[in-house]
């Protein structure tokens, strides 16, 4: 499956191999989104094939319902499933205090509410992603397509009453057109480089009409299993 790897791509696969271990048989899963998802994914499939592993995954993008059927895991909805065991779920970035930031891959909306109704969310990770203020990734958040310009210049009024460092937000785009997320919407970027309260800045910004959720998770996360690319991994 892995072959000769890139050190970052090491990082990614040791990280989602040891998350794999808070996997049971029989268990209701979360199947995040990203490419350290990815590999996490496919370590399931290879459990699943090789060894027999019995669960069923509730994946939280389409791109992952495809892979995860594609390696033999059984996936169901959140609605089917309606309570997890554990998600296990990549990151853009992850704080001292397990506070996230999500959503670089556009799917931060299924990502958050399979989480939250996990018992656990383990986040996989390689070491690059932890910081010591959330806010040098951009933060993205979902908003309705309708009107998405006002809601664009309500956002960046909101923003002045916060403590950040900057205040550009940009929609996401995807070639000449806007991004459009699974749930049929669109991602605004903030880039505020610093975020000095996440739970303020969360609840302040999901108050805006139009905003449908933003990437910070904040006491969502339980564990976060850190890869390095030497193949070492902590968490
Ligand atoms: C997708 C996400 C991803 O988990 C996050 O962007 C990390 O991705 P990667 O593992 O590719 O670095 O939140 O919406």
């Amino acid at each position: 499956m892995t072959g000769e790897l890139s050190p970052i791509d090491k990082a990614k696969f040791v990280a989602a191999k040891r998350a794999c271990d808070y996997v049971e048989d029989g268990m209701r899963v979360g199947l995040g989104t990203g490419s350290t998802a990815a590999w996490m994914v496919r370590c399931l499939g290879e459990l699943v094939r090789d060894d027999g592993l019995n669960i069923v995954g509730v994946p939280t993008s389409s791109r992952t319902a495809d892979l995860a059927r594609q390696v033999g895991i059984n996936v169901t909805s959140l609605d089917e499933a309606r309570w997890l065991d554990v998600t296990i779920d990549g990151a853009d970035e992850y704080d001292g205090n397990l506070n996230l930031i999500k959503g670089g891959g556009g799917a931060l909306l299924q990502e958050k509410i399979v989480a939250t109704a996990s018992d656990q969310m383990v986040v996989i990770a390689d070491i690059s992603k932890k910081v010591e203020t959330l806010g040098a990734f951009p933060l993205p958040i979902e908003i309705i397509p309708f009107g998405w310009q006002t809601t664009k210049a309500l956002v960046e009024e909101t923003l002045i009453g916060l403590d950040v460092l900057g205040r550009t937000t940009t929609l996401r785009m995807n070639g000449d057109a806007a991004f459009v997320t699974d749930e049929g919407n669109y991602i605004l970027d903030l880039h505020l480089h610093r975020i000095a309260n996440p739970r303020q800045m969360s609840l302040v910004i999901n108050q805006i009409p139009g905003v449908v959720e933003n990437g910070l998770f904040i006491d969502i996360c339980d564990a976060v299993v850190i890869g390095y690319g030497s193949g070492k991994v902590e968490v």
